[in-house]
């Protein structure tokens, strides 16, 4: 396994849109630990295949730290209600927004044995699902934010205020 360098908004990859996975090959395999690591060390909720540099529609989500989803070829079957609160995105370091998301939502996908399966998300699953399938249209949730596009740091210091 290895960290792979994560691709920074201005980079033409990050607004492409993916292809799908035909079989899982040894290559696809190394690219989904791969992106687990990565997401892992940079303490991301998600991390989809583009912003490492890769236009296949796979993205791996853990808003637990102990529950990973590899989703090969996800697809969202439904949608519902909504929330709005603060998004970031480790393509867009030190940044955050924002952003108007469906409460909940029911996709479908096959995970790193290709065997299809069902998910149903709320709150925020729901809204990691639904950044990180965005990033396989080649869409950054920058351009979905409500009002500008903030400083973490800055949105800390008020915190310690
Ligand atoms: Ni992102």
């Amino acid at each position: 396994m290895a960290i792979r360098n994560i691709r920074e908004i201005g980079d033409a990859v990050l607004n492409k849109k993916c292809k799908e996975v035909k079989e899982m090959t040894p290559r696809i395999r190394e690219l989904v630990e791969d992106m687990l690591e990565t997401m892992y060390e940079a303490c991301g909720v998600g991390l989809a295949a583009p912003q490492v540099g890769i236009l296949k529609r796979i993205v791996v989500i853990d808003v637990t730290g102990e529950d990973p989803y590899v989703m090969i070829n996800p697809r969202i079957l439904e949608t519902s209600g909504e929330q709005t609160g603060q998004e970031g995105c480790l393509s867009v370091p030190g940044k955050s927004g924002i952003v108007t998301r469906p409460n909940y939502v029911k996709a479908v996908a096959y995970n790193e044995n290709m065997e299809q399966y069902e998910i149903e998300a709320t709150e925020l699953l729901a809204r990691a699902i639904c950044h990180e399938l965005d990033h396989l249209e080649g869409d950054l949730y920058v351009d979905k934010v409500e009002g500008p596009l903030m400083d973490v740091a800055d949105l800390e210091d008020e915190e310690e205020e």
